[in-house]
């Protein structure tokens, strides 16, 4: 579905991106390692439109993200989820507003009972209730605010998520019930993921192909098993390194 190759990336003199290609077929979970200022979210921002890559190509389904008249079926099929749960919902809109906008902008046509059915499918699929809706970002947890903003990126009924370290900012038995989360509905609707980390273990668990980025090269890249039991670059290893000193996540 999403090919990226060759994509190169400058901010000023500095080459953030250099050469990273990588693809993401349909219900696949491809996660990208990397230490921080490595290049992820600048590659997220290219695949999401918000960074205009200076070289290669971005493409969705063989079309070029590039042309104006090609992006609009990926608009709506690659949806983001950002680190910063509380950031990224409108402060002053109830959780009812921030999950009906992305669905009165993309289904225009759906009104009345269907339009609450889909309302209420999309609090089921990140377990919220009801009694959340008229509830702003601050009478929610963190977490909470998390799972708004997984609902408002299911709500255009994308292909892809591409997932800028959307634990980070999340207790860890939060991640954990968000992991699952995800796990089940890529298994139900059978999404595909870019899932981007500087978490190995979380990698590890949840995805299939993984890429490793140091200073914007892709350094390894293949299926997870292969790449983070026998890392061939030096970095790799030293990425797993410092995962294992890491209390907690050595098991
Ligand atoms: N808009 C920008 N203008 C100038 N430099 C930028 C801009 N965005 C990112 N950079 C630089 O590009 C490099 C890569 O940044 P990026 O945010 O992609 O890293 P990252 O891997 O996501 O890091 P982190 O793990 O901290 O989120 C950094 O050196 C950063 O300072
Ligand atoms: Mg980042």
């Amino acid at each position: 579905m999403l090919s990226v190759a060759g994509v190169s990336k400058r901010f000023g003199s500095r080459l953030v991106l250099n050469d990273v290609s990588l693809e993401v077929g349909p219900g696949e979970i491809v996660g990208v390692l990397g230490i921080s200022g490595s290049g992820k979210s600048t590659l997220a921002n290219c695949i999401l439109g918000l960074n205009r890559p200076d070289g290669g190509t971005i493409s969705w389904h063989g079309r070029s993200l590039a042309e104006r008249s090609d992006r609009q079926a990926a608009r709506r099929e690659i949806q983001p989820v950002f680190q910063d749960p509380r950031a990224s919902l409108n402060p002053r809109w109830t959780v009812r507003r921030s999950l009906c906008e992305p669905l009165d902008n993309w289904f225009p046509g759906i009104r009345g009972g269907e339009r609450e059915g889909r309302l209420r499918a999309l609090l089921d699929a990140v377990a919220l209730t009801p009694d959340h809706l008229d509830r702003n970002p601050h009478e929610l947890s963190t977490g909470q605010c998390q799972r708004v903003c997984l609902a408002r990126a299911l709500a255009p009924q994308p292909a892809l998520l591409v997932l800028d370290e959307p634990l980070s900012a999340l207790d860890v038995s939060v991640q954990a019930t968000l992991l699952d989360m995800l796990r089940n509905l890529q298994e139900r609707d059978g999404l595909a993921y870019l899932f981007i980390s500087h978490d190995i273990a979380v990698v590890a668990e949840l995805c299939q192909k993984v890429l490793v980025l140091e200073h914007g090269c892709v350094v390894d890249q293949g299926p997870v098993a292969a790449v983070l039991s026998t890392p061939t670059h030096p970095y790799t290893k030293s990425l797993l390194r410092d995962s294992l000193a890491m209390p907690g996540s050595a098991d």
